[in-house]
């Protein structure tokens, strides 16, 4: 076991650097609800310009479509390609790197009403996508190797907490008085250039991850004096043992592929776990409403929807701060369970909401209710523990991958709502509620027999529990083999 680690001004100085990736990933999934109605108009005065007629409306609605979900797409290709650049360029310099996306999308979308363009804004989004799927991956992975044990699961959260604050700030700045306007609204799109042009000032000073130092480059004499200035202390060896076990586990376990995550029976099943939070994550429903909560609270009547849209960011954040100080107590596996199953019932609650609407009164307070009571417990454990757990369920060789391959589930899943909510509320109306109840009821299961508790515990032990739960099941398979060896040979 590792001894007790502790907050110090260079770790908080990395992490927050790191998180500002996560800021950038919130932002840009929260700003496109509000000032839809003043880009459709953009839209269609470029059709008008170009082509002498109004836009049609289901053109319209396709292109609105694309341009919202077409930042998953690049959210798909940018996680599944973090393996690309975290072993080659370190997990540092791979972050700084990526701003170059950011940039490229401030400016395409930041000048796309200048240029007349809205394929400008859409690649925009497609761009952006790409640096949010890499920061997804990059700030995780970061995080969870610059990180004490016993800081992991609280400082994983702060990547979760960028993300929310990154959605309230985007929820703010859409107001129409504030950037949701016709002449603004390029900028509310296009300033996400101010926090690029932060991180990569800041990045040169934090230090590279000390496990990729010693474990992927063998820089001993580096990673001891990164980890010094982490730790705050001179006596580092505990940390350098725990990371010498693990370069020789990964020794003997060379390179992992993508593929061999799912070949080997040693990885198989982890992968399955971090596949299966991811989808819980995202499968939750969590961003039907924070990509449809204005057309939600709109059909439970209330009276001002946006308002309670950043009524719905502001419970976000302040869940999210308190499974920050909860984590590292309570546990991941209890927190995550805790989430599904109060999600679960406020998801019956709005059910209840939306269909009693008409009949009894009081129900839009419900529904309101409802949805903050969802928000919330997605905060207590769906919300952070997904993303930064899956750089705890692998050791050093297969992380890289297994991120990837987590990362593309949760963009995935990520898509499949954003574009298919709409399709779904029509054709079920009230009742849309209940399919995320169902799935979470299943994730709930899931959890409770298959996800251990990694809290407190090194990378190595976490990797060894699945190793030895593997040597088991071979032992058991064998045992199971000669017993039949056994009946066998009686029959005979
Ligand atoms: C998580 C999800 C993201 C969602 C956000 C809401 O970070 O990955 O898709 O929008 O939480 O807070």
């Amino acid at each position: 076991m590792e001894s007790e680690g502790k907050m110090t001004a260079r770790l908080m100085l990395a992490v927050c650097t790191a998180v500002i990736g996560s800021l950038q990933f919130g932002y840009n999934t929260g700003v496109i609800n509000a000032p839809q109605e003043v880009i459709e108009g953009f839209y269609n005065a470029t059709w008008l310009e170009r082509y002498n007629e109004p836009i049609p409306e289901s053109t319209l609605t396709s292109l609105w479509s694309l341009s919202v979900a077409i930042f998953s797409v690049g959210g798909m290709v940018g996680s599944f390609s973090v393996g690309l650049f975290v072993n080659r360029f370190g997990r540092r310099n791979s972050m700084l790197m990526a701003n170059v996306l950011a940039f490229l999308a401030a400016i395409l979308m930041g000048f796309s009403k200048l240029a007349v363009s809205f394929e400008m804004l859409i690649i925009g989004r497609f761009v952006v996508g790409l640096y949010c799927g890499l920061t997804t991956g990059f700030v995780p992975m970061y995080v969870g190797e610059v990180s004490p044990t016993s800081l992991r699961g609280a400082l994983g959260t702060l990547h979760q907490l960028g993300v929310v604050v990154g959605i309230l700030i985007a929820q703010i700045f859409g107001l129409k008085p504030i950037m949701g306007n016709d002449s603004l609204w390029p900028f509310l799109l296009g300033c996400i250039f101010i926090p690029a042009i932060l991180q990569c000032i800041m990045l040169p000073f934090c230090p590279e991850s000390p496990r990729f130092l010693l474990i992927n480059r063998n820089e001993e004499d580096k990673a001891k004096s990164v980890l010094k200035k982490l730790r705050g202390t001179t006596d580092v060896s505990s940390d350098l043992q725990e990371m010498k076990e693990e370069s020789r586990q990964m020794m003997r376990e060379k390179k992992v592929t993508i593929l061999e995550l799912f070949r080997s029976p040693l990885y198989r099943q982890p992968m399955f776990i971090a596949i299966i939070l991811q989808l819980s994550q995202q499968l939750s429903g969590i961003n039907a409403v924070f990509y449809y909560s204005t057309m939600i609270f709109q059909k439970a009547q209330v009276e001002q929807p946006v308002y309670a849209t950043i009524g719905a960011g502001i419970v976000n954040t302040a869940f999210t701060v308190v499974s920050l100080f909860v984590v590292e107590r309570a546990g991941r596996r209890t927190l995550h369970l805790i989430g599904l199953g109060g999600m679960a019932v406020c998801a019956i609650l709005m059910t209840i909401a939306l269909a009693l609407l008409d009949s009894v009164g009081g129900m839009s307070y419900l529904s309101i209710v409802a949805i903050f009571g969802f928000v919330a417990f997605f905060e207590i454990g769906p919300g952070p523990i997904p993303w930064f757990i899956v750089a705890e369920l692998f050791s050093q060789g297969p992380r890289p991958a297994a991120i990837a391959v987590a990362g593309l589930s949760n963009w995935t899943s990520n898509f499949i709502v954003g574009m298919g909510f709409q399709y779904v509320e029509q054709l079920c109306g009230a009742y849309v509620f209940i399919i995320f109840t169902v799935l979470l009821l299943i994730f709930f299961v899931f959890t409770y027999f298959k996800v251990p508790e990694t809290k407190g515990r090194t990378f190595d032990e976490i990797a060894s529990e699945f190793r030895q739960g593997e040597g088991q099941m071979v032992k058991q398979a064998e045992e199971l083999n000669s017993l039949g060896h056994n009946a066998d040979d009686s029959q005979v």
